[in-house]
């Protein structure tokens, strides 16, 4: 055999024998470029562009990165102790399980603007390079999606199918329900199958996929729990996971108007963590303000932050200690400073 032709062989043999998804684009484009200009196999070259920028289900688009996923949650989740712990503690267990029997499922709790977007954002950056815009993670606003209470029955069965097609595609899916104390009780209940353990259904496992659900449920109780050790005159960051964790499941399911209500994602402890959501103090406006001039390529600039978290409204009324929005309206406070 002449000595080029098996060269081109033994790269011929070494991309067949690899997984094809653990080559990396860069070196698949090069090794199958140097096959081809030698004996023009066109189909791989074609194959590697295509993947190389079209986002696909490979690991070169999805692989966990915990070190990133802490860095997030470290610097730019501001006042969750709690909930940071678990969800880093949760994510890096599921993720480096390479056989999950069951989808991870996190619900995440507290009053708005605490920070349950931005942290299921963090999540999504961990794993998709593509973050929240990539194919494989999908949002569901209650109030955007599922409108009509009337129309629950096209829902269930457009979700079912939604969430079936989406797994199908890509093992590593995740999908984020906001709202879910807006949403019809039922309709969480026509997914609950699929957060089960079971090997697969009907061909399809979704042992791999990652669901959130968001919801100010139990926001009240979480944020009684921190008056509370505001006035015994304890800090924020002495509250331990235990100190809510009884009221927390409770509350989403007694909470009449919640999504989970009644469901019985809960009744059987399809829920793998609750995760909760403190209120915000002055001090983390203020840095949610910096970050915010940070993220818009200003110099973050104390003076500003500080009258921006001014301009929000505390509770309780006199001593101001917990901003009544969170972080939530920073962004657009911030406009009328800078
Ligand atoms: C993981 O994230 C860290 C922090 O963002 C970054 O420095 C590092 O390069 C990332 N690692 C990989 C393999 O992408
Ligand atoms: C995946 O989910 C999206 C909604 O996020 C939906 O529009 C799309 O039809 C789903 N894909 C499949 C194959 O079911």
């Amino acid at each position: 055999m002449h000595p080029r032709k098996k060269h081109v062989l033994l790269i011929l043999l070494l991309l067949l024998s690899s997984k094809a998804e653990e080559l990396d684009p860069v070196s698949t484009t090069i090794a199958v470029g140097m096959a081809v200009g030698a004996a023009g196999v066109t189909g791989f070259l074609s194959t590697s562009i295509f993947y190389y920028f079209k986002e696909s289900c490979r690991p070169v688009w999805i692989s966990f990165n915990s070190t990133r996923l802490k860095t997030d949650l470290d610097n730019m989740l501001f006042g969750q102790h709690i909930a940071s712990r678990i969800i880093l503690k949760a994510v890096n267990g599921f993720m480096s399980n390479t056989n999950p029997k069951k989808p991870l499922v996190l619900s995440f709790q507290g009053w708005t603007g605490t920070g349950k977007n931005l942290a299921s954002q963090f999540i999504a950056e961990s794993i998709y390079s593509k973050g929240m815009k990539s194919r494989h993670v999908h949002l569901f606003t209650s109030t955007f999606h599922f409108p009509h209470k009337h129309m629950i029955n096209t829902y269930k069965s457009q979700l079912q199918q939604w969430v079936r097609g989406n797994v199908t595609n890509c093992e590593r899916s995740l999908f984020i329900f906001d709202e879910m104390d807006k949403m019809h009780p039922g309709l969480i209940d026509s997914i609950k199958q699929y957060l089960e353990y079971y090997d697969n259904l009907d061909g399809v496992s979704y042992g791999k996929s990652i669901f959130i659900f968001l919801s100010n449920a139990g926001g009240q109780d979480i944020t009684n729990t921190a008056v509370e050790f505001w006035k015994a005159g304890k800090g924020q960051t002495e509250i331990t996971l235990k100190d809510l964790e009884k009221t927390l499941s409770l509350s989403v399911f007694n909470d009449q108007n919640g999504g989970f209500f009644h469901t019985s994602l809960i009744e059987k402890n399809l829920v793998d963590f609750f995760v909760p959501f403190l209120p915000l103090k002055e001090i983390h406006v203020v840095r949610c303000a910096m970050a915010e001039m940070k993220a818009r390529n200003l110099r973050p600039n104390r003076e500003v932050a500080n009258k921006v978290a001014r301009d929000m409204i505390y509770f309780p009324k006199d001593e101001r200690v917990f901003s009544s929005t969170g972080c939530k309206t920073v962004k657009h406070k911030l406009n009328f400073y800078i």
